[in-house]
């Protein structure tokens, strides 16, 4: 496919379908919707208006690297601080099931569902790409009807309008795209990041305690094996906790699980093997931590272990 085309055939359609009127969308910095929000501002200029919601659980500094990146491409994205709307969703849950619908429906049905009606917008740019339509059909994902989500009737509500720019695309379509609209390195080589983020590596109830010690471990494993060329790297905060010794004192702590694997396309996996020396200053790191006297390497492909842990 010539990717170029294919960008200048999506931005006539989306200016033809949008017309005078406003459109908005959610950018989470992952690649899909990275793309889409350049294809829309190239298309909409300022009656695109592009969020990013902080739902609390990005990694470090992750919400104004987002922006900075796009405020450099002169494209102005609206950080929108949701924090203590998903800490309190979450509050109290342990179920993995239950902690990712909290996340999803405080996403959908209460900001972004929020703000799509305050800002009158009735065109919805988003990122879906064909693999997760095919996902849908077979069952593997959960609905995908994005309207549905963000709690509107189309019927009832008469006039609001999806666009989904990618939806002929897989994953490696995506990628082209994205190069053909100058996206940086730091968007189209991102590893891939979970939708309900740092939640998904931690086991039991997310605080913000934990939250920001987990959110440390993920620092220093991202900036340990950056180099190591691996599918995707992360640490995880269990459940448990451990006896250890810190300055001669006897402490019940916490512990983390570094998780390094190959993969082509995250329906298997396999752990990488880190050399020693990398693993030991890993550990020396991350016990350093406070709190935390534990750290183990996971050695299960998928299956039958699954990439992330909830
Ligand atoms: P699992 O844990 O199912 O993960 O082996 C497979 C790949 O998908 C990512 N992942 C998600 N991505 N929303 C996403 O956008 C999610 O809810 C989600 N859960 C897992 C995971 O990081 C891995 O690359």
């Amino acid at each position: 496919m010539d990717y170029r085309t294919f960008v200048d055939e999506q931005v006539a359609s989306i200016r033809e379908t949008v017309g005078n009127g406003l459109a908005i969308n959610a950018l989470s910095g992952g690649v899909d919707s990275s793309v889409v929000t350049v294809l829309g501002y190239q298309s909409l200029k300022d009656r695109l208006k592009t969020v990013f919601i902080d739902n609390g659980l990005m990694r470090q500094d992750e919400p104004e690297q987002v922006v900075k990146i796009f405020a450099r491409m002169g494209i102005p994205v609206e950080p929108v601080n949701s924090r203590s709307e998903f800490l309190n969703a979450l509050k109290g849950l342990t179920d993995p099931e239950e902690k990712r619908n909290a996340i999803t429906k405080t996403f959908y049905a209460s900001v972004f569902g929020r703000i799509v009606r305050e800002t009158g917008a009735k065109y919805l740019l988003h990122g879906t790409i064909l693999t997760d339509i095919e996902e849908t059909v077979a069952g593997i994902k959960r609905q995908h009807n994005i309207l549905a989500q963000l709690g509107i009737d189309p019927e009832r509500e008469y006039g609001y309008q999806v666009l989904e720019p990618l939806k002929t695309l897989r994953k490696d379509g995506v990628r082209e795209v994205a190069k053909v609209l100058k996206l940086p390195a730091k968007i189209t080589k991102r590893i891939p990041f979970p939708g309900p983020a740092l939640a998904t590596r931690i086991v039991g109830e997310v605080t913000e305690e934990r939250l920001k010690t987990v959110r440390a471990a993920t620092a220093i494993v991202e900036e340990e094996l950056g180099r190591s060329k691996a599918f995707q790297y992360m640490a995880i905060l269990l459940n448990d906790k451990a006896t250890g010794i810190r300055e001669g004192k006897r402490e019940f702590g916490q512990i983390i699980v570094v998780r390094c694997i190959h993969s082509l396309d995250a329906r298997a996996a396999t752990p990488v093997e880190i050399p020693w020396k990398r693993l030991h200053r890993i550990c020396g790191r991350i016990t350093a931590l406070e709190g935390v006297n534990r750290c183990l390497y996971d050695l299960t492909p998928k299956p039958p272990a699954t990439i992330e842990y909830i």
